[in-house]
Order: C-alpha cells, then sequence, then structure tokens
C-alpha cells in the first residue's frame, strides 16, 4: 500500500501554482486571444457559459456569441424550451437584441440610447466586431468633451495614448461615459448563415433530446458528471454517427478516461475537463472522488500528446478569476467553461436579491436537491443516486454580462501580457511554479487595512 502512496500524482488546484512571467515583445492591446472550443468552433475569447440553469439563458449566450465566446444551453427544462432558447440565440439581432452601438452614434446620441433602454452599457460593434463598449458612470476626475463627438472619435484617442479607457464628462449634468477599447477586433462567433452561435447540453441517454438539438445548435455538450462509464461511452457509440454538429465528451478526468474514449468512439471534437471543482459542487466531498480542473487538463493533454492528438479541452469547474482562467490555459486548456464567474450577471435567469443592502443573485448546482427536484431525466440524480453533489448558493450582483466578459478580455490579455505570450499557443510556453503557504499570502495585498476605492476617495476629497 506504501507504494500506492508514493506513486500517487499530486492534484494540483488552481491555488498551488503561480505562472512565471515571462519576455513580452507586445502591449496588451496586440494580444490575440483567438482559440477553439472544439474541432470546428473558432472563438476570438476562451469564454464559454456552463449549462446551468441558473447561468445559460438565450441573453448570456448571445452576449458571449457577439463577444466571441459561446454559451451552452442547460438541459433542465424540456427539450421544446431547451430549442427554444437556442432558436432566440440564433435569432438573434445584436442591434436589436442586444444593448449595442455603432461607432458613428455622437455621445448625445449614446446616451439617449441607453437612456431609453434603461441600461448602463453597450457593446460598440463596427461592421460585425466588437470594437469595445460604453458605460454610464458616475466617478468624477474626467475629460471634458462635446456631446457631439463621436465614439470613434474617443475611441481613435483611446488607442493613440495606448490606455484601455477613457472618462468622459458629457455636460453640465455631470453625465459621464466610460469607454474602453481592450476588446478590439473581438469577431463574434458566427456560424456559416451569418448567425450567433450556440452550444447545447445533452444526456447521453436522451436520444429524442440529442437528434433535436443537433440539428439547432453548432455543438452538442454531453453533460454527464462522469462520462468514463461503460453505459456512456456505449450510449454515444450508438448516436455518435447521426450527430453532424461538433461533439463535446465529458465531463471527464483522468489520462485513462480520454485512452478509452478515443478508442471506442470515433466522433470526439472536444473534451470537456474536471470533476468535482466546481463552486457549487459536493461531490467530492461526499464521495471522496474528484478530478481537480488543473490536475485533469494535465491528465487529459498528456494523453492527447501521447496519441499525436489535437483535441480541444474545454476547463470545466473552479475558475473564478482571470488568474485561474491564465492557468487552466497555460498547462493545455482551449477554453474556459464558467458558471459562478457569469452567475452574478444581470442577464442571468436568477431573481435580483438585495439583503441587507448588498445584491446577490441565485445560483445552484445542477445536481442540487432544488434542481434535481425540477427535472426527471439528469445528470447528477439517476435512481441509483441517493445523494446531492451539488449545493445551493447567493453570489454577489455584479451587473451586466457584458462588462464581465469584457474585463475578462481585458485582464486576460494583461495576463498573457505578463506570461510573455502575444497568442493563446504561446502562452503554453509560460513556466509556471508551485506555492507554498506563505508566497499565496505575499502574492495577495498583505499588511494594510483594506479599504474600498470609494471610502478612499472620500477620505482623500475630506484632507
Ligand atoms: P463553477 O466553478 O464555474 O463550476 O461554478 C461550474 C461547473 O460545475 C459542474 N457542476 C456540478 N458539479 N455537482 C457537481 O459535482 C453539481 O451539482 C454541479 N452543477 C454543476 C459543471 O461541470 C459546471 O460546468
Amino acid at each position: 500500500m506504501w507504494e500506492k502512496v508514493k506513486s500517487a500524482p499530486v492534484a494540483i488546484s488552481f491555488e498551488d501554482i503561480i505562472v512565471l512571467p515571462g519576455f513580452s515583445e507586445v502591449e496588451p492591446f496586440d494580444i490575440d486571444t483567438t482559440t477553439r472550443f472544439s474541432r470546428n468552433i473558432k472563438l476570438s475569447i476562451p469564454l464559454v457559459s456552463a449549462p446551468m440553469d441558473f447561468v445559460s439563458n438565450d441573453k448570456v449566450a448571445s452576449i458571449l456569441a457577439a463577444m466571441g465566446g459561446i454559451g451552452v444551453i442547460h438541459r433542465n427544462c424540456s427539450i421544446d424550451e431547451q430549442l427554444k432558447i437556442v432558436r432566440r440565440v440564433k435569432e438573434c439581432d445584436v442591434y436589436k437584441d442586444i444593448p449595442s452601438i455603432k461607432p458613428d452614434y455622437t455621445l448625445r446620441d449614446t446616451i439617449s440610447y441607453l437612456k431609453k433602454l434603461e441600461e448602463k452599457v453597450a457593446l460598440i460593434i463596427d461592421d460585425n466586431n466588437t470594437i469595445g463598449i460604453v458605460k454610464l458612470c458616475t466617478l468624477s476626475g474626467s475629460v471634458r468633451v462635446s456631446e457631439l463627438t463621436t465614439i470613434s472619435e474617443v475611441l481613435d484617442e483611446v488607442r493613440k495614448e495606448q490606455t484601455v479607457s477613457k472618462l468622459i464628462n458629457i455636460n453640465e449634468d455631470n453625465i459621464l461615459i466610460e469607454m474602453y477599447s481592450n476588446t478590439v477586433g473581438l469577431k463574434p462567433s458566427l456560424d456559416s448563415d451569418e448567425k450567433l452561435m450556440v452550444a447545447a447540453a445533452c444526456s447521453p441517454f436522451d436520444y429524442s433530446r440529442l437528434k433535436v438539438l443537433n440539428d439547432a445548435a453548432d455543438a452538442i455538450v454531453i453533460d454527464v458528471a462522469h462520462f468514463h462509464t461503460k453505459a456512456c461511452m456505449e450510449a454515444v457509440k450508438r448516436i455518435e454517427s447521426e450527430i453532424t454538429a461538433d461533439l463535446i465528451i465529458g465531463n471527464i478526468g483522468t489520462y485513462n478516461a480520454v485512452k478509452d474514449a478515443l478508442s471506442k468512439l470515433e466522433k470526439v471534437d472536444g473534451f470537456r475537463v474536471g470533476i468535482g471543482s466546481g463552486s457549487i459542487c459536493k461531490t467530492g466531498e461526499e464521495t471522496g472522488v474528484s478530478a481537480p480542473t488543473l490536475f485533469a487538463i494535465i491528465e487529459a493533454k498528456n494523453a492527447l500528446r501521447e496519441l499525436s492528438m489535437d483535441i480541444p479541452l474545454v476547463a470545466d469547474g473552479g475558475v473564478t478569476s482571470v488568474a485561474s482562467a491564465l492557468k487552466a490555459l497555460v498547462l493545455g486548456a482551449d477554453s474556459i467553461m464558467c458558471g459562478r464567474y457569469l452567475a452574478g450577471c444581470l442577464e442571468c435567469p436568477g431573481p435580483l436579491l438585495e439583503i441587507e443592502g448588498r445584491k446577490y443573485k441565485l445560483y445552484r448546482g445542477m445536481g442540487s436537491l432544488t434542481a434535481r427536484l425540477e427535472r426527471l431525466l439528469d445528470r447528477y440524480s439517476r435512481t441509483t443516486k441517493l445523494i446531492s453533489e451539488g449545493v445551493e448558493a447567493l453570489v454577489p450582483y455584479q451587473g451586466s454580462v457584458i462588462e464581465v466578459i469584457h474585463k475578462f478580455v481585458g485582464s486576460l490579455k494583461v495576463a498573457m501580457g505578463y506570461a510573455g505570450a502575444k497568442n493563446i499557443s504561446e502562452v503554453r510556453n509560460a513556466r509556471i511554479a508551485l506555492l507554498t503557504p506563505n508566497t499565496r499570502k505575499e502574492i495577495a495585498p498583505h499588511s494594510v487595512i483594506k479599504i474600498d476605492s470609494e471610502m478612499f476617495w472620500e477620505l482623500l476629497k475630506k484632507q
């Protein structure tokens, strides 16, 4: 038995490593985040929404695809309902259904547009590409410009100065616009008919759903907690020849799972990797079995290397920051699937709650008791399973998903710059180091009494 212990691999987590700085030749502006979701689906940004009922609805999936990522529509509903959500993404008109403006809008047009929609944030779209976002805000210390200045004039200034944002004071009412352009050149994820791309989650045992969604979506994401079973493999084997959309297999967490899947299945266009790391998961705690996301990426990547196969990996679970996303990319992931990172957004399906003056949204695991109660055929609650494998939760409200995605891209570009990579394939060359508990403390703010920016500002102004 000691041999088993001595030869055990280390199940590293996001908090166990750091990425080391690397020689960088480019500014964050010029960094390219293009990647792949699956064999045939290219993305401008490596961000994918998790198929969870409090995350991936048509709004989140449409905005994500418009900004270069892709949403996976959950299956915690009838086939008809899931199909409707997928269709709504396909029918989405970026200029009508998503808060968005064109670069020739004046600042005055932009303000009245946002006010009419009662929105605070909108995409700036030029010739189908996202070139930035505008945001109504209330900070001071801005540059004063005319109301008739156009969005593209401001963006030109921002780019010339190599900054990522500009704060503009428009009129006497102190209306301010914050404008960012670090999303320059993000291409929407479009199919061959120029419609937004979308993926759909399906159980391998739900043949009717698979058939219907295969015709409507660009990718099918097999949605089981533990794919590496005889029953799952046989179920996919039976239907794989009928699947014309890209087929992403998961979840898997080990070298053997990749090898077995590839020896038995003909059609594998991607792997969804990671078991038990999700913010709302309790599989690992309840069962003692899990394959944390970073560990799962390493295992899957090793198997693919050995087979000389290049199949994209979707890292799934536990990514709550750009720092974690970067680590997953460095170790071999091609895209990052997020539940918690997006769940606090305005557009997500859960209600917006206010508790003791703070705003929250509801979020839950798809194996939680309440989610299981709401469905018949699912990934965590088959009759053989007696336990809940997920929890119900609150997450802090984060505002518009446009802003959250925008921050993700901006911060990822900065992170890639530090790592010395100008694109995703170069990220793989970055070095990593293992952390000690002391380093972990040292690399976060420490030895000070932290206060929030607003309080700091107030205190400074009083002096
Ligand atoms: P994050 O950390 O982004 O994780 O919130 C999202 C991923 O967690 C998985 N998931 C679950 N895992 N029990 C689990 O063990 C659950 O109830 C559950 N619900 C979701 C899933 O892979 C998702 O993408």
